[in-house]
């Protein structure tokens, strides 16, 4: 997962999506009740209407039928061998292992691969060890290099009506800090095995996935399978920097050579399954849609002098009072059916008992009655951190100005940081920003060049705002076609059949929001169909992987199960019985 930002005010997103869940529904069985009883006359028919509805809404989070592949019924030991083979389960470990042990670790301002070949040459190193570790890959599948360290894998299908199947990870990890190297139980390029857990830098984000991947379609290969579906893996190399030079290369590349919406989906890196910490339930939770992104600077210039004879207000004053007008107008919640979060506490609402049955039904009814969907709205923004699921957060990250005592400041700048709510693109964002900026800027007399354009003339100065850094709302992915139909399915089968053979809850499949992008943010165009999921259980806190931080860490048992949603899924999409 990529850190959003250039500082190092990095969370690890699983931490965070595990804290933001808890507290989420904690959020909404809390008060929902109390809200609610305090019935207001004019709001009488609604509060009927929200009695009055059913909480067996099955339809809203349905328990789609388990897939397995046609070969299980003839020979389950394979993918039993994935799981509980003690020689399967080592040469697994050796190999993600050894994939640690290649340093890969990437900075924020590298420079380009032809402007210092040698700082990026380490891949070479990474790419050498999968050709020697997957031999049997490199046998049969092709490979192609965009971008020279960008990795594509093509393991051809004989039915060219059928859209390619894309499983994507990345090469590259974050860095270790030199000062915490010390605190490591063991080194962070190691790759220890302890007997349960791999330990070491992209052991969890996501040698992992990159490892599962090539493990599954070589031992697919041996098994004597033949795709009828093309299986597509690439692999970007600077995803911890946004993926400009890999993943960016490697979606023109793949569009260029099989067109827009040519993929059939796209698994990435993301969320798997995890315990419900209230009713226990397991939730396996693909990520369809990410928040957009933006970092707006204001710059307001203003003529210099001695401080002995200032106007009124000052540069740093003026700011000050733009940087006042901006907390003071914090952006509206809201909660829209395009929102996965809605789903997601659908699927809670439909199937866990740890809701109240008032709060399930103002969830229920969340999607299109305004009383509901502002009753769960206020629920979910009382809480500090499920707040953000369902609103564009601002923080003012930046200020900058004045030189001297003396001096009147004539240069100031301000970045503030947005996290987009998914229901709203940037140029509302831009448009919202410049109108608080235009109304500073009259009360001074100063213009605005806003994003190139002149908005406002004034006589004493004039702000400029540019866009720092800017993604838009990914497009939400769909959680209710064919295409999720054999994600869910095959979730189902392998967790539910192979995995925890004495459950008796259904596992649910739900979509779900993250905070943070992946490199699926440079393949939108090939197909709408991207699922940010990497299936493994984490029995524990999910924060146990510790990504990005000391002691990351893979459960084994985790990447097992991993191979055996790959091994499985891969076989399941392979006929147009799994098209839209
Ligand atoms: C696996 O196959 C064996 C032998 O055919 C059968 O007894 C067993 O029930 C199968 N297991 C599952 C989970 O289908
Ligand atoms: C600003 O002034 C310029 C030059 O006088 C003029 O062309 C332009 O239309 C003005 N822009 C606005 C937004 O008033
Ligand atoms: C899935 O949901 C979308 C958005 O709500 C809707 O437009 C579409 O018709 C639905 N598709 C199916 C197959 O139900
Ligand atoms: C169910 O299976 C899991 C994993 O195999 C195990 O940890 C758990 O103790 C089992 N629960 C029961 C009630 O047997
Ligand atoms: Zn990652």
């Amino acid at each position: 997962m990529v850190r959003l930002t250039e500082d190092n005010e990095v969370v690890s997103w699983y931490k965070e999506k595990f804290e933001a869940h808890k507290k989420l529904i904690a959020g909404v069985v809390g008060g929902i009740v109390v809200v609610a009883l305090i019935l207001s006359t004019t709001n009488l028919l609604s509060i009927i209407l929200l009695l009055a509805e059913s909480t067996d809404r099955k339809d809203l989070c349905p328990i789609h039928n388990k897939i397995s592949p046609q070969s299980f019924q003839f020979d389950n030991t394979t993918v039993f061998d994935i799981l509980n083979g003690e020689s399967f389960r080592l040469q697994s470990v050796q190999k993600l292992s050894g994939a640690v042990q290649v340093d890969t670790q990437i900075g924020d301002n590298q420079p380009d691969v032809e402007d210092a070949p040698e700082l990026w040459a380490k891949f070479k190193d990474f790419h050498k060890y999968l050709e020697e570790t997957f031999p049997v890959i490199y046998a049969n599948l092709k490979v192609e290099y965009v971008n020279t360290y960008g990795l594509v894998y093509t393991w051809k299908g004989s039915n060219k009506a059928l859209k390619p199947l894309l499983l994507t990870a990345h090469q590259d990890v974050v860095p270790v800090q030199k000062d915490t190297i010390k605190d490591w139980t063991y080194p962070p390029f190691e790759g220890h095995y302890d007997g349960k857990f791999i330990y070491g830098r992209g052991s969890s984000d996501c040698k992992n996935v990159l490892i599962a991947i090539l493990e599954t379609i070589e031992l697919l290969i041996n098994k004597g399978v033949e795709p009828h579906r093309t299986v597509i893996a690439a692999f970007g190399f600077d995803e911890e920097a946004s993926g400009i030079r890999g993943a960016y290369n490697i979606g023109q590349f793949l569009e260029k050579k099989l067109g827009k919406d040519s993929i059939y989906a796209i698994l990435d890196e993301g969320p798997g399954l995890m315990p419900d910490p209230l009713s226990g339930l397991i939730i396996a939770a693909p990520a369809t849609g990410e928040k957009g992104y933006i970092d707006i600077v204001a710059e307001l210039t203003t003529p210099g002098g001695h401080s002995s004879i200032p106007p009124d207000h000052t540069s740093i004053g003026i700011m000050g009072e733009l940087a006042y007008i901006i907390e003071k107008d914090q952006y509206s919640p809201l909660l829209t059916t395009k929102n996965p979060v809605l789903n997601y506490l659908q699927c809670l609402a439909v199937n866990s008992n740890a809701l109240s049955t008032l709060a399930k039904k103002a969830i229920l009814r969340a999607g299109f009655d305004k009383f509901a969907n502002s009753k769960v709205v206020k629920q979910l923004s009382q809480n500090p951190l499920s707040k953000y699921l369902i609103k564009t957060s601002q923080a003012i990250d930046i200020i900058e100005g004045g030189e001297k005592a003396n001096a009147l400041p004539e240069n100031v700048k301000l970045v503030v940081n947005h996290r987009v709510a998914v229901e709203t693109p940037l140029k509302d964002i831009r448009e919202h920003f410049t109108n608080r900026v235009i109304e500073v800027a009259k009360r001074h007399d100063l213009g605005v060049v806003s994003f190139g354009k002149t908005v406002l003339n004034g006589t004493s100065g004039h702000f400029e705002l540019r866009e720092q850094q800017g993604l838009e709302t990914a497009p939400v992915s769909p959680a209710n076609d064919t295409v999720w139909k054999y994600i869910a399915g095959t979730t189902r089968h392998v967790f539910e059949d192979l995995v925890f053979t004495n459950k008796t809850e259904p596992i649910i499949v739900s979509p779900v929001l993250m905070p943070a992008n992946t490199d699926t943010r440079h393949y939108w165009d090939l197909t709408r169909n991207i699922y940010r999921y990497s299936p493994f259980f984490s029995p524990d806190d999910i924060s146990e992987s510790h990504i990005h931080s000391v002691d990351e860490k893979v459960r084994v048992d985790g990447h097992l199960q991993l191979i055996a949603f790959f091994y499985e899924y891969i076989q399941n999409v392979d006929t147009a019985f799994a098209d839209n």
